[in-house]
């Protein structure tokens, strides 16, 4: 098996990894990841309590995320995925594209998004009102990631795990071109 085309370690500096010939190096930390996780799951809980909410989780991006932090809720829950597509690559193509829809009903139920990062917005600006079509008794976004510096739709988290710059990041469910979505915590491109 040729595992040379993925994750190694870059001359001595073992941290840094490259995938598809790009460099990258850490960024976020596994435990501050976790600890953000378990501070959003508890603020979710709290803000949920009784209400027995969907988690709508948008793939691939949101799965690693979703499962942490749905794993962290101390209260009922439900949660359901749905696959959209919108990005190629380091930049985003402009495509928005349905390609699993969501079966449950909607209606009186409180309703959380779960997305992986908000760049632009557009994803979101284009996925929500299919929700909201269904009359959910309440609709919010909870994004691992946002990057406020790119954001050009009107989209408004109401929970996120953390800000970051304009800068392209890996791991924790986040992909570059299919690979990187494995990895424990975040990393970023190095600029070579
Ligand atoms: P938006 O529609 O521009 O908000 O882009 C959202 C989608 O783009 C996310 O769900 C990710 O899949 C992808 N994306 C945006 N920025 C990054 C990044 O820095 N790394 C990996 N994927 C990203
Ligand atoms: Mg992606």
């Amino acid at each position: 098996m040729n595992s040379s085309s993925t994750y190694e370690g870059s001359g001595n500096n073992t941290d840094l990894i490259r995938v598809h010939g790009r460099l990258f190096k850490p960024y976020i930390s596994k435990a501050q990841i976790d600890s953000r996780i378990a501070e959003l799951a508890a603020q979710i809980s709290i803000d949920y309590s009784g209400l027995r909410p969907l988690f709508v989780a948008i793939l691939n991006g949101s799965f690693i995320f979703a499962a942490d932090l749905f794993r962290a809720l101390s209260i009922e829950a439900e949660i359901s995925f749905i696959k959209l597509a919108s990005y190629k690559g380091t930049s985003s193509t402009g495509q928005v594209v349905t390609a699993i829809g969501l079966e449950e009903r909607l209606n009186e139920r409180h309703v959380i998004v779960l997305e992986d990062i908000i760049d632009t917005g557009k994803t979101l600006h284009a996925f929500l009102p299919e929700i909201r079509q269904r009359n959910p008794s309440s609709l919010k976004i909870a994004s691992f990631l946002l990057k406020p510096s790119c954001l050009k739709y009107d989209v408004h988290a109401d929970y996120f795990g953390f800000e970051v710059p304009d800068q392209f990041v890996l791991g924790y469910g986040l992909d570059y071109d299919g690979l990187g979505r494995n990895l424990p915590e975040l990393y970023t491109l190095v600029a070579e």
